[in-house]
């Protein structure tokens, strides 16, 4: 098991993580990265390795009457350090960090993406539903399992 270290992304660690987001297929600037990492709503999480950050989850909470979910997006890792136990730890050290009043944890996962499916599904989320169409590109599309973990313990009633 590779030594990584899982800690909430900084500020500094845009550059890395707009490098990190085409390994995946998707652009997104260091500047929307930035306002990201300021934003109160949203939580990045990112594993270093020997001081390169390799991989990276994004957590955001919903307001008002969701207050109590937290999305799981971007569950990104490095081709490089793939398959070698790192989505699962860092995903491990965000359910644990996620703050006490969130009771349901929620992500959407491409119905083909089987490494996805296996680190979610190890980690005790379930499938509750199915969004056929959630993707689009041109007039190709793909669709999207839903997956949810209760966190019961933390319920207060
Ligand atoms: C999905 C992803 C984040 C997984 O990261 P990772 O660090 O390789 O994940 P882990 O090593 O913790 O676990 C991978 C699991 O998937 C399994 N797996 C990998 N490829 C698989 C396949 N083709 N079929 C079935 N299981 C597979 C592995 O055996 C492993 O399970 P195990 O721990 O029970 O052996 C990584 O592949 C990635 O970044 N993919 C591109 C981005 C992406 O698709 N993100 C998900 C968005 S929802």
């Amino acid at each position: 098991m590779l030594r990584v270290k899982i800690r909430e992304a900084a500020l500094n660690d845009a550059d890395d993580l707009a490098e990190l987001y085409p390994k995946w297929g998707f652009e997104l600037t260091r500047e929307r990265i930035m306002r990201s990492l300021m934003s109160t709503r949203e939580r990045r999480y990112v594993a270093e390795l020997d001081g390169k950050v390799v991989a990276h989850v994004f957590v955001k909470r919903g307001t008002g009457y969701h207050k109590h979910l937290a999305h799981l997006y971007s569950l990104i890792v490095h081709p490089d350090y793939r398959n070698k136990g790192i989505a699962t730890k860092l995903l491990k050290y965000v359910l644990a960090h996620l703050p006490e009043d969130i009771e349901i944890a929620l992500a959407q996962v491409q119905h083909d993406n089987k490494a996805s499916l296996s680190v979610f599904k190890k980690l005790g989320f379930e499938r509750y539903g199915y969004l056929k169409n959630a993707w689009k590109n041109g007039t190709e599309y793909k669709h999207n399992v839903l997956l949810k973990k209760e966190l019961k313990k933390r319920r207060k009633h």
